[in-house]
């Protein structure tokens, strides 16, 4: 399944968007009710052409870990907590040419960015209704548990605790009454910026892998 957002709250994000450096929108992807939610950061420049989540490089290195614990992108749900792609400008000058020209590469989103897609999210949550929730990286974790989460110390590890969602007003945040399981996890593009992470992520990875089949 592609998710439909309700219209009223697409119309809230593009509001609250329309003077940030935000471009195309990527829908979150995959069954509901499935054992993962893959939440990433934001879609990255290959994931606004093809519009297809963790479809890049980051991609690439996620299949490997889902596939390695017997899930594939179909069986899985994937999406981010900004559906839109953050860039920032830069002006360079064409080794070629000479001319200087304009650049908008990928960039993190910022809190305020993450707080607009907050009521989008906690939609897209209640309606997949995952039996884990997978953050992928600080951005994903700490839009779920604060800013004091890090995914340095919490990744691999099974948590059940209640979630951030957009409080009422949806200028913030507020705790939910109810608890999810969650297992943080690196985000995969760490690997390629990092490979010595390589064996404690696949190592993570298992970790999720038999903790699934314990809260089934
Ligand atoms: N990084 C993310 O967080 N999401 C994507 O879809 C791609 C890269």
């Amino acid at each position: 399944m592609i998710a439909e957002y309700p219209p009223e709250l697409l119309a809230e994000v593009t509001a609250k968007t329309a003077d940030r450096q935000l471009t195309g929108f990527v829908a979150g992807q995959g069954p509901l009710k499935p054992d993962l939610m893959l939440v990433g950061e934001a879609p990255g420049r290959h994931e606004e052409q093809v519009d297809i989540p963790f479809s890049g490089a980051s991609g690439q290195e996620l299949m490997g870990f889902i596939e390695s614990i017997g899930y594939s992108r179909s069986t899985v749900y994937i999406t981010s907590v900004v559906r839109k792609r953050p860039y920032s400008i830069k002006r360079v000058r064409d080794k070629k040419t000479g001319e200087i020209v304009e650049k908008h590469p990928n960039r993190t989103p910022t809190k305020k960015e993450v707080l607009a897609f907050a009521p989008l999210f906690d939609w897209e949550l209640a309606t997949v209704q995952p039996r884990i929730i997978v953050p992928l990286g600080n951005t994903a974790l700490q839009r779920l548990l604060g800013n004091k989460a890090n995914i340095g110390e919490l990744h691999g590890q099974l948590l059940h605790e209640p979630i951030q969602q957009a409080n009422e007003q949806h200028d913030g945040y507020q705790l939910t009454t109810e608890k999810y399981w969650i297992m943080p996890m690196y985000h995969p593009a760490a690997v390629l910026y990092a490979r010595r992470l390589e064996p404690t992520i696949k190592a993570d990875w298992q970790r999720l892998g038999q903790q699934i089949k314990e809260i089934k």
